[in-house]
């Protein structure tokens, strides 16, 4: 690898069989004022020093959502979040880890599944849909919005699962309370003009289920693209949903 342009240096954490470890990474510039974004490094960490290194990425153009993972801490779609040297790259630290930076997302698709609320229509003729609707339909399923959401927390009562605790709820089994994300998609149910009546109340109710009281007092959850989340989908779910989200 030429040395010709510099370096940066960029701490790398995996978890793998149940061991943490960290290793610094001396990330190669391929030009004097490249700003690299995290899933870069993690490319040229694995094309040289790191061969083993397991994460995930698709698209690499923001459209996917499966590249997400820490940057210092923080959720980062790592297509498109720029790395400085000295920071630090790790796996979600949202959702349990499969190996390296590699975590499970079946916990949450499987929250909503077999709970069909279009009344088995399909919904591609989305003509009459509201501007929210599409809007909605931007998420690219990155689950950067678990990030410090208080209802998703419970499922970890001891932790979440990024400190590596083996104590976890099983996510074959679908987690128990929800988060920004599976509210966005009852939400998106909820106002589908394909939706029948019955669906739209059966889709308040799952949000209810899943823990829409953690909601009231929340400052709100952040999309990593930019989706009105507070607006869009927190706030209405929780005017339908009313006095309900007071009772026991
Ligand atoms: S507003 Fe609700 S969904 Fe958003 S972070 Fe808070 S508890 Fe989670
Ligand atoms: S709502 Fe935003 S942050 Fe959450 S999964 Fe969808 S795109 Fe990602
Ligand atoms: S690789 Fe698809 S969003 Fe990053």
């Amino acid at each position: 690898m030429s040395e010709k342009h510099g370096s940066l240096k960029v701490e790398i954490v995996t978890h793998r069989e149940g061991e943490t470890a960290s290793q610094t990474f001396d990330y190669h510039l391929r030009a004097k004022d490249e700003r690299p974004m995290a899933l870069d490094v993690l490319l040229q960490a694995q094309a040289t020093s790191m061969p083993e290194l397991a994460f995930r990425y698709g698209c690499r153009a923001r459209n996917c959502g499966v590249c997400t993972i820490d940057v210092n801490g923080r959720p980062r779609i790592a297509c498109r979040a720029r790395v400085r040297a000295g920071d630090t790259i790790s796996p979600m630290a949202t959702l349990p880890v499969l190996s390296d930076l590699v975590v499970r997302r079946d916990g949450i698709a499987r929250q909503l599944r077999g709970r069909l609320m279009s009344g088995g229509q399909g919904n591609a003729l989305n003509v009459e849909a509201p501007d929210t609707y599409h809007d909605l339909t931007a998420c690219i399923e990155c689950y950067a919005c678990l990030d410090k959401c208080p209802m998703h927390a419970r499922n970890f009562a001891d932790g979440l699962p990024g400190e590596m605790n083996n104590d976890l709820p099983d996510p074959a089994q679908g987690y128990r309370w929800g988060n920004p994300f599976s509210l966005l998609k009852l939400q998106r149910i909820r106002i589908d003009p394909l939706t029948t009546e019955v669906g739209r109340g059966t889709a308040l109710d799952h949000a209810i289920e899943l823990g829409l009281d953690a909601c009231v007092g929340c400052p709100g959850c952040k999309c990593g693209i930019g989706i009105n989340l507070k607006g869009d989908v927190i706030k209405p779910l929780m005017d339908a949903a009313g006095e309900r989200l007071l009772s026991p």
